[in-house]
């Protein structure tokens, strides 16, 4: 049986993850509306990652038998200063996911709940392939100053990107 705090924590960090999804809904709207159909796709499949990153949260509150509630989801944003921007905000929302996946596991630490710890170690895992993948494509941005015929190609690489459920993989 869960302890109060620790779902608590878990039901906040389920509203996260579906603010998450989103934002990035939003990002790939924007996307789309700039003519970066590559960037809309590669935004759209990060909201579906972030879908599955709340359901399994969800999942896990209830197989250990605690109340899941479900919280109103905050505005996002709908404007970005060009591609770059869409990225760099991105890698800085990831690394505050981050920390906030970070607490989690301190809270179970300070509870003693071992299973929390191992289940947390997932995202622990997953938010580090996710800044550096972020990293990658920022780094890729700027080298063609998110422009011209580099951008051209970005877009073309982000346009590739299919969906994959993480969450039923070991990391
Ligand atoms: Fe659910 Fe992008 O971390």
């Amino acid at each position: 049986m869960l302890k109060k705090r620790m779902e608590d924590e878990l039901n906040k960090q389920i509203n996260a993850e579906y603010w998450s999804a989103y934002f990035y809904l939003s990002m790939s709207a924007y996307c789309a509306g700039v003519g970066l159909a590559g960037a809309a796709n590669w935004m759209r499949v990060q909201y579906r990652e972030e879908i599955a990153h709340a359901l399994k949260f969800f999942d896990y509150v209830i197989e250990r038998g605690g109340k899941v509630e479900l919280k109103p989801i905050s505005e996002v944003p709908n404007e970005w200063n060009g591609i770059i921007d869409v990225f760099e905000e991105t890698l800085k929302h990831e690394q505050i996911v981050t920390s906030l996946i970070n607490n989690l596991m301190d809270v179970a630490i300070e509870e003693k709940d071992h299973a929390a710890k191992s289940f947390l170690q997932w995202y622990v895992d997953e938010q580090v392939e996710e800044e550096a993948n972020v990293k990658t494509i920022i780094d890729q941005l700027q080298m063609v100053d998110g422009k011209g015929n580099g951008l051209f190609m970005i877009d073309k690489d982000l346009g590739l990107r299919v969906f994959v459920d993480s969450t039923l993989t070991v990391n």
